[in-house]
């Protein structure tokens, strides 16, 4: 059966350690088998992007594989065909879909009617890829600790906040996330993610109060405060301020804590300068982990069948 990656409760919490283990041995040379020799993958995209984009198509290659960059605005979908029928079609001819759409519904419509593995490469709700691949980057960092770490994501409630809440339940992780009124994140996530914290022991706590997430925190994480296909309002941006990841806001976690952020970064907004250049080797590391963990994901779909 073709396993699809559309949200990150799509694999279990095994298959989770299972993928971040196997990253592990990638990035260090250990295993370099071309699982995808012979295999041609798409990137359909909507969005820009450039981390994602970019690491899937030198995955792909390195594993022995050819990819195909689709923009929608080159599709006949552009032009009203159905999607299902592109679903359909694109799936007479390759292995594998990895998609980023701005609309989660019309993700699952085309994994409904594919019969091939579809990847999410980020939509409105959910980029399950790069919370796999943080998740990686603090086991690279924390190893077997990383269930006692303190995680604090502060921000707008977006599809990256979402995706840590079932991140926190899939790998059983103390994650505490302070998002203002009106930006929380939503609700069907937050209880994926507790459904999944009652099997792995992980446990999530929302709160308004960016300082009580932060404090004694061995990681920050924050992102965008207008994300990708949505408007910047100043009544938004107003309300997120009090959540900038500053060196005030930092002083309230351990000395040693990380900022991790999934880029692209609006400095002077959820971050300042000074902060993401102090973190920013972590931070850049944490870019590169989306190469050898989605090299590992696609070893995980591909060698499945
Ligand atoms: N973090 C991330 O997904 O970056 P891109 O938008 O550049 O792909
Ligand atoms: N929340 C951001 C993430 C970008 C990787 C967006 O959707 O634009």
């Amino acid at each position: 059966m073709d396993r699809n990656f559309v949200d990150l409760w799509d694999i279990s919490p095994e298959e989770g350690w299972q993928i971040i283990k196997d990253a592990y041995e990638i990035k260090r040379g250990l295993d370099s088998k071309r699982y995808l020799e012979g295999r041609t993958l798409a990137l359909y995209f909507t969005k820009p992007s450039t981390r994602t984009r970019v690491s899937f198509e030198v995955a792909i290659a390195q594993l022995g594989g050819a990819s195909i960059f689709l923009q929608e605005e080159s599709l006949q979908v552009a032009r009203g065909e159905d999607l299902r029928d592109t679903s359909r079609t694109l799936s007479r001819y390759l292995d594998g879909i990895i998609i980023r759409t701005d609309s989660h519904k019309k993700l699952q419509e085309f994994a409904q009617y594919s019969n091939i593995p579809v990847i999410n490469a980020l939509t409105d709700m959910a980029h399950p890829c790069q919370i796999l691949s943080d998740i990686f980057t603090l086991y690279e960092t924390f190893g077997e600790d990383l269930r006692n770490i303190k995680i604090a994501y502060v921000g707008d409630g977006n599809n990256v906040c979402n995706t840590w809440l079932v991140g926190a339940g899939l790998f059983g992780l103390k994650l505490f996330v302070a998002t203002p009124e009106g930006y929380e994140p939503s609700s069907l996530y937050y209880q994926a993610g507790e459904d999944l914290c009652k099997i792995t022991g992980g446990s999530i706590y929302l709160t308004t109060n960016p300082i009580e997430a932060v404090k004694e925190a061995h990681v920050v994480y924050t992102d965008v405060w207008v994300s990708m296909n949505q408007n910047r309002k100043d009544e938004k941006i107003q309300a997120l301020m009090p959540y900038q990841v500053n060196r005030e806001l930092l002083s309230n976690a351990l000395p040693e804590v990380k900022v991790m952020h999934c880029l692209p970064a609006k400095k002077g907004e959820e971050i300042t300068e000074e902060v993401f250049e102090a973190y920013g080797d972590f931070i850049f590391n944490q870019a590169e982990n989306r190469l050898h963990t989605q090299k590992a994901l696609l070893k995980f779909l591909f060698t499945q069948r």
